[in-house]
């Protein structure tokens, strides 16, 4: 067999300490780690036709389109980390923008209050989709392969249709009252679809094909440009032509940082994610977290309080480095993180409301889904994109055949006042026409001794960066190969709300009870999982394993 599909990972025992190790897939040469088997193997379908890491980024970008409308998208935009075999590094943003409409008090009401839902589930709440330019500038900079043989896997996979999962059954049913809700009308997802069923996506395979023979200029001149505005305006949306038209993606230099011997590679703003997740790593960096127990009580508190102090930071420094202007260099300098962790005890909690972002002395001279991919040559990609929430908006445009972003919630909507993820934030992520929202999306490329490391990233809104810290400290810190650290359970502070948000059942319940007595408020409620990480670590003598969240349908698939 060339190469080998496997879709959950392998129970395999081994280890002269005779404890049961988990070994996600391996591969020699190269490998895909996505949401959807479908779009993980029609990215590695490019690399096995000699392509490289940014050809079958595109392939299964648009892959995930078809496959995961949950979050996969055009719709959307995400943001891209790569590394080439030759060590260079960069960083593309193509997330959405606010329309040229948009008002910085737009989702208040007149008493200055926010309307509950309408930066969530409104025709307002959707943001200038990237993702097409996104791709576009990927191809065009780095691309090899014809584009016609990258995007025409997507476009039949589309007309085949794809098979509903049991997970994709359980959303499809959990969401169908919000789909009525957002469209007023019947959409595609309002048929009764279980596991097993096949859906074809006749109208997106439509729109795929037209952007095959027009290239990027369809989606935002073209007539599914056209398309897309009347629909937006016939149902109250404020985005225009000239919002699709001035759309752009832009390459930003990467967000950079050491950890013992780790070089982590993460995503500038606008993504708080890179300048958080350092701000974070940072902190914990002094620790000898080795020495304490994967999810034991000090090795959580440690966490908890790194987080904590950065996620405050988070909410007032970020937002569009096209607009406001963010002390990077100084919120990651790792004596800052050492100043902000000095207040921390391990004999008790410390408490938000006595946690405030930090002093920076500024010298004057930023549903979801993410995919890690290695080709033969060397190269890796990190990308994470989004809808934001599941769904999106849940407004379909039933005749281009894909779901709306609501990234508008991303901005503060009001300073103080929490959005979907519970994350406030203040001035500098305030809604400004043509402003990128603050993100929390990490996706990220570790080198270790130079050399390439891990690829990692996930979705989960706020619990993003933190979910992206555990993958790589359960390897770094703690020993564990890649899926057996995709696999942990993990937990998440943000600062407001003052609580840890745990997976439910499956920390020990000493460690919890430990934590509670020192102070810290818990809170297994809030989601049954956090994040869905999708990583590649680099094993020793240089072949792949694969890390596929079994959280969700991801899979690796290599050769
Ligand atoms: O950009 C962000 O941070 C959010 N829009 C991501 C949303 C997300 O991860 C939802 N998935 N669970």
């Amino acid at each position: 067999m060339k190469y080998s599909y496997i879709f959950i990972a392998l129970f395999v025992l081994f280890s002269s300490c005779k404890e049961e190790r988990i070994v996600g897939v391996t591969s020699n040469k190269a490998m895909v780690v996505s949401a959807r088997v479908e779009a993980s193997k029609i990215g590695l379908q490019m690399l096995e036709k000699g392509g490289n890491a940014f050809d079958a980024m595109v392939a299964t970008e648009l892959a995930l389109a078809v496959a995961y409308p949950y979050s996969g998208n055009l719709g959307g935009g995400g943001f891209m980390v790569y590394r080439k075999n030759d060590g260079s590094i960069g960083a593309l943003d193509y997330r959405e923008k606010a329309p040229l409409a948009a008002t910085t008090d737009m989702f208040l009401d007149e008493n200055g209050d926010v309307i509950k839902g309408k930066s969530t589930k409104t025709p307002l709440s959707v943001g200038v989709p990237g993702t097409i330019a996104g791709i576009f500038e990927v191809y065009n900079k780095f691309g090899t392969l014809p584009f016609k043989d990258i995007i025409q896997p997507s476009i039949d996979l589309a007309k085949r249709g794809v098979i509903v999962t049991q997970k994709q059954d359980k959303r499809i049913k959990k969401y169908k009252p919000s789909f009525w809700e957002a469209n007023k009308d019947s959409t595609l997802f309002h048929q009764v679809w279980n596991e097993g069923d096949t859906i074809k996506y006749q109208a997106l395979a439509e729109t795929l094909t037209r952007i095959r023979d027009n290239g990027r200029d369809e989606f935002y001149k073209g007539k599914t440009a056209e398309i897309f505005v009347d629909f937006m305006q016939s149902n109250g949306g404020i985005i225009t032509l000239q919002d699709l038209e001035k759309y752009e993606a832009k390459w930003r230099d990467p967000v950079t940082f050491t950890y013992d011997d780790l070089k982590v590679i993460s995503m500038a703003p606008p993504s708080s994610g890179g300048v958080c997740l350092a701000q974070i790593m940072n902190a914990i960096e002094p620790f000898d977290l080795h020495t304490y127990k994967p999810n034991s009580t000090k090795a959580m508190q440690v966490m908890v309080e790194a987080e904590r102090r950065a996620y405050a930071d988070r909410s007032y420094f970020l937002g569009d480095p096209d607009f406001v202007s963010i002390p990077i260099k100084e919120l990651i300098d790792k004596e800052y993180a050492k100043e902000r962790m000095a207040s921390f005890s391990f004999n008790k909690a410390t408490t938000s409301k006595d946690i405030n972002p930090g002093t920076i002395e500024v010298v004057e001279s930023d549903e979801t889904t993410h995919y890690s991919i290695v080709d033969q040559f060397g190269n890796a990609v990190s990308v994470t994109t989004t809808l934001n929430g599941a769904y999106g908006s849940k407004i379909y445009v039933s005749d281009l055949g894909f779901f709306l972003n609501n990234e508008m919630d991303d901005f503060s909507s009001k300073p103080g006042v929490p959005n979907m993820f519970g994350l406030v934030g203040a001035e500098a992520n305030k809604i400004e026409p043509e402003k990128r929202m603050l993100s929390s999306m990490t996706p990220t490329i570790v080198e270790k001794n130079g050399k390439l490391w891990m690829i990692v990233g996930t979705p989960g809104g706020s619990t993003i960066i933190t979910s992206v810290l555990q993958t790589i400290l359960n390897v770094h810190e703690f020993g564990m190969g890649m899926q057996e650290s995709v696999n942990q359970p993990r937990f998440h502070h943000q600062w407001l709300p003052d609580e840890i948000r745990i997976e439910p059942n499956k920390f020990d319940e000493k460690t919890l009870k430990e934590l509670e007595a020192l102070g810290y408020k818990l809170n297994t409620k809030r989601t049954p999982i956090i994040g869905k990480v999708d990583a590649i670590l680099v094993l020793p003598d240089g072949s792949y394993e694969g890390g596929a969240d079994p959280r969700g349908d991801d899979t690796a698939v290599g050769f």
